[in-house]
C-alpha cells in the first residue's frame, strides 16, 4: 500500500468508527424513548379505591404493592376520608352504576388527582353508563386498549405446570360449569346443540351441583375439554373460564368468546379450539372426537406447555398496585366525555 493509500484507509477507518459512533447513540436513544417505564414511581402515589368490587373486601395494612408484588412507592388505601389526598381514586362500576348519589361529586376534586373507571365485566354488565360522561381520565378493564389493563390472565414465556394433568381415567368427555344460564345467551344455543351429539356434564349453580373451590379443577380435570364460553361475546373478553378452569386443570378448552385472532394473540399457541372454525356443532362434536381418539392429536393441545407459561390476576389488590406500575406512562389532561361509547367501541 502506498502512502497515500494508506493514509486513505486511515481517513476512512476514522469515519467509519465516526459515523457507527453517530449511529449507535442515535439507537441509544431510541431505546431509551422506548425503554419501558420504570416499575418504580419517582414519589410515593396513594390510590384510594372507593368501593370494593361486589362488597368482598381485602386487608391493606401495611404496604401490600411492597409485600406481595415488590411495587414500591405505592399506597392502596379504601378510608375515603383521605380523598383530598389521593393521587388516584378508583370507581368499580358495579357500586356506581345505582346512581350518582355513590360518588363524591359534594367533594372537592383536587385538579392534580385522577379519576379510574373500572370493570372486569363485559359491555353488557355494565349498566346506567351515560350518568357517568365526563368525569372519568383513565379507564381500567381486562380490555387491552384501557388506560390501566388488567386481563385475567396473560401468556408469557417460560414453561408450565398445570395444577392437573387432564383426562388422566377418561371417565369424562367434556364438561361446563356455569351458574347463570339465559337461553338468549349465544353459549347456551351451542351447549342446546352440542349436547346431541356428545356427552356434555354440566356443573354449576345453573344446574344445581355447583362445585367447591377445591372441587372445581379435579372435577374438570378428569375431562377431556373443558366449554370456555363466555357469558358474552365481547372484545378482548376472556375470564377466568379459559385462564384457570381449563389451563389450570390441564384440559383443552373449547372457546367462545372473543374472535380466533383475538385468543390467537391472548393465549398460549396452539392451546384451544375456537367454536367458530366450526360450520356446524356437528362438526365441532365430530372434531372432538377426532381428537379425544387420537392421544398424539390430543398431546398436540398441550405442546405449549414447554414453550410458554400462564399469569393469572385473581386478586384485587395485584390489579389496583398495577395503577403504579403504568402511572407515569398515563395521559394527563384526559377526560371520557362518552364512556359508553368507548365501553361498546
Ligand atoms: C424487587 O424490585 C427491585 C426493583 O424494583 C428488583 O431489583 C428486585 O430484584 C425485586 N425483588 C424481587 C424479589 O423480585
Ligand atoms: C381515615 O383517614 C382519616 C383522614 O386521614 C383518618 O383521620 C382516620 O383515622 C382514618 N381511618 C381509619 C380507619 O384508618
Ligand atoms: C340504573 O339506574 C336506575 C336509576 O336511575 C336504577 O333504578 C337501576 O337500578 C340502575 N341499574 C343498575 C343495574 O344499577
Ligand atoms: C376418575 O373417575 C372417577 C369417576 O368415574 C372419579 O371419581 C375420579 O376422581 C377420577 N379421577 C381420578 C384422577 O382418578
Ligand atoms: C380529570 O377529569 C376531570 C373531568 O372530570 C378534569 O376536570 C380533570 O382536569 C382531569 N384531571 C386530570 C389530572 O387530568
Amino acid at each position: 500500500m502506498t502512502t497515500s493509500g494508506f493514509q486513505a484507509f486511515l481517513l476512512l477507518l476514522c469515519l467509519s468508527s465516526l459515523l457507527s459512533l453517530l449511529y449507535f447513540s442515535f439507537l441509544d436513544q431510541k431505546l431509551h424513548q422506548h425503554k419501558y417505564h420504570p416499575a418504580v414511581p419517582q414519589r410515593n402515589l396513594r390510590i384510594l379505591l372507593w368501593h370494593w368490587p361486589f362488597s368482598r373486601s381485602y386487608r391493606l395494612d401495611g404496604d401490600k404493592c411492597l409485600q406481595m408484588y415488590n411495587i414500591s412507592h405505592c399506597f392502596l388505601t379504601d378510608n375515603t376520608s383521605t380523598f383530598a389526598t389521593a393521587d388516584v381514586v378508583v370507581f368499580h362500576h358495579h357500586e356506581i352504576s345505582r346512581g350518582l348519589s355513590s360518588l363524591p361529586l359534594h367533594l372537592d376534586r383536587p385538579a392534580s388527582q385522577y379519576w379510574v373507571w373500572l370493570s372486569m365485566e363485559p359491555p353488557v354488565n355494565n349498566a346506567n353508563l351515560t350518568q357517568l360522561n365526563g368525569l372519568f381520565n383513565w379507564t381500567m378493564s381486562y380490555r387491552r386498549d384501557a388506560d390501566i389493563a388488567i386481563p385475567y390472565g396473560e401468556t408469557r414465556l417460560g414453561g408450565y405446570e398445570p395444577v392437573f394433568q387432564g383426562a388422566q381415567n377418561h371417565s369424562c368427555f367434556v364438561s361446563w360449569v356455569v351458574s347463570r344460564y339465559w337461553p338468549h345467551q349465544g353459549r347456551a344455543g351451542i351447549y342446546q346443540s352440542l349436547k346431541k351429539y356428545i356427552p356434555i356434564e354440566v356443573y354449576g349453580r345453573w344446574n344445581k351441583k355447583p362445585l367447591s373451590k377445591k372441587k372445581l379443577l379435579s372435577t374438570i380435570a378428569d375431562c377431556f375439554f373443558y366449554l370456555a364460553f363466555e357469558n358474552s361475546e365481547a372484545k378482548d373478553y376472556i375470564s377466568e373460564k379459559l385462564w384457570r378452569n381449563a389451563f389450570q386443570a390441564g384440559v383443552v378448552p373449547v372457546v367462545l368468546g372473543p374472535s380466533r385472532a383475538t385468543y390467537e394473540a391472548l393465549a398460549p399457541p396452539g392451546s384451544f379450539i375456537h367454536v367458530a372454525d366450526f360450520e356446524t356443532t356437528a362438526d365441532l362434536a365430530a372434531y372432538l372426537r377426532h381428537v379425544a381418539a387420537d392421544r398424539q392429536v390430543y398431546e398436540k393441545y398441550f405442546q405449549w406447555h414447554r414453550t410458554h407459561t400462564i399469569k393469572t390476576y385473581t386478586d384485587w389488590r395485584e390489579r389496583l398496585c398495577q395503577i403504579c406500575v403504568k402511572y407515569p406512562t398515563l395521559p394527563a389532561q384526559q377526560v371520557y366525555q362518552d364512556l359508553e361509547s368507548w365501553v361498546y367501541s
